[in-house]
């Protein structure tokens, strides 16, 4: 009998028979509040009417008009509509399928703007799985381990993780931004620095929002040394902070910008934004595939966008995520295990610490299982695992959020019962110094 394959893990034992909103109906006959959105992508919550009215509409018309042949209207039509979101400079768009392949495009495309080789990418950063893109993740070697060579001319600088280092934001951007000035003073210089990559929040590594004052530091450093500044927004963009693009909570505009995931609701397409002076240094033909910019894919993009704005799913981001932060810190106060709790708009993550400061990915992990018993579905994330987070659709109401809550209470409490004064710490100090914390997470 032929199966899966057994490197593909899934976070939740739940076999799908439809979906509805915030809501995901197994087969098994249990109705679960879904806080994972497939990874931040069903935006407009599952089968929006909208979006399946636009699909079934084009997949009667033509499915696949492969745009390097023919153009089909709603690709133009995504083009408009994109155009009213994206910062002034960025009048040219490349579309793709996955983010994987859109932050290929864009550091492809950078390193042909500039005619230098380096891109510098920020620890814990996740830009996806294919070879040039694992190259550039540093969220967990599991992305990267076990098939070298990796792409070259990639190199790492530190991200103000505030919480891990133990310092307030201030410190953490301030180390951080020295950092980068050191690593372009000692091993890639300016001149050979074709761009910054970095997302407004990290994703996989860690639900970091990153702060405003370390991407205008970058904005800043780009500017004057030449050097692209890549924003990718796969994960952060089309309004789960709750400013349409994330990296809006700042003054920071980027060169080239990356959006994927909740673009079109669940169907597969990616863009590269930049302004066509920059798209024009690229060389001719560089840009290309055959599916990139799907016909079908377009046509939800289309109708995302318009619910997007007709139902002000911006400003609900927003409003829902302060009341699931608020919510989230009230448990921490409950459920020591909790370390920090942290996020912007409907992008939160909670990570849990041992006693002594280390990540304790054991909790993080039985936390997330027992949410899904208490039918909520959550992910984990971080290097070390240990950061549960919580993704809601961007349509989700004030009572989802709330009973999504109290499931995530229930969760909580069912972890503490079965691991009283074990791994979980469910009742240590919870105020470990930060110098604890550091020495920790550097083991
Ligand atoms: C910020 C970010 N960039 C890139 C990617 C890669 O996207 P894909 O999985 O569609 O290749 C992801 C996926 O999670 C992401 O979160």
């Amino acid at each position: 009998m032929t199966s899966l394959s057994p490197l593909l893990k899934q976070a939740t034992p739940v076999v799908v028979d439809h979906a509805l909103g915030s809501w995901i109906y197994g087969t098994d006959g249990r109705e679960y509040l879904d806080f994972t959105t497939g990874i931040g992508v069903t935006s407009t919550g599952h089968c929006h009417p909208k979006v399946v009215a636009a699909a079934r509409e084009q997949t009667g018309k033509i499915i696949h008009a492969q745009y390097t042949t023919v153009m089909h209207r709603p690709l133009l039509e995504l083009t408009d509509r994109l155009g009213e979101e994206l910062p002034s400079g960025l009048d040219s768009v490349f579309y793709a399928n996955s983010g994987s392949e859109a932050v290929e495009a864009a550091v492809r495309l950078a390193r042909m703007a500039t005619g230098r080789p380096n891109i510098v990418v920020f620890q814990g950063g996740f830009h996806g799985r294919t070879v040039a893109a694992a190259s550039l993740t540093t969220a967990g070697t599991r992305f990267s381990a076990g098939f070298a060579p990796l792409m070259a001319g990639v190199h790492m600088s530190a991200f103000p993780y505030a919480y891990r280092y133990g310092w307030d934001e201030d410190a953490a951007v301030a180390f951080a931004l020295r950092e980068l000035d050191y690593l372009l003073q000692t091993r890639t210089a300016p001149n050979d620095t074709a761009a910054f990559l970095i997302e407004p929040a990290l994703g996989d590594g860690g639900y970091l929002p990153t702060p405003p004052a370390f991407l205008e530091g970058l904005r800043e450093r780009a500017t004057a040394h030449g050097i692209q500044l890549i924003i990718d927004e796969v994960q952060a963009g089309v309004g789960r902070t709750g400013r349409f693009w994330g990296h809006q909570w700042s003054a920071a505009e980027p060169d080239i910008l990356v959006t994927a995931k909740g673009i079109a609701s669940g169907f597969p397409i990616s863009a590269i934004a930049a302004s066509t002076a920059t798209m024009s240094k690229g060389w001719p033909g560089s840009q290309g595939g055959t599916y990139g910019g799907n016909a079908v894919s377009a046509a939800a993009g289309v109708a995302t966008l318009e619910v997007v704005r007709e139902e002000s799913l911006v400003e609900n981001a927003l409003l829902r995520g302060e009341q699931l932060h608020a919510g989230l810190l009230r448990l921490k106060d409950r459920f020591p295990a909790i370390g920090d709790v942290r996020g912007v708009g409907l992008m939160q993550g909670i990570e849990f610490s041992a006693a002594d400061g280390t990540p304790d990915a054991a909790t993080a992990g039985a936390v997330q299982q027992a949410t899904t018993e208490q039918d909520l579905l959550t992910l984990t994330c971080g290097p070390a695992g240990n950061v549960v987070r919580l993704i809601p659709a961007l349509v989700v109401t004030a009572a989802e959020i709330g009973l999504g809550l109290r499931r995530l209470e229930a969760a909580l409490e069912s972890v503490a019962e079965t691991a009283p004064g074990t791994g979980p710490a469910f009742g240590h100090d919870a105020g470990s110094r930060p110098g604890e914390r550091v020495a920790a997470g550097a083991r």
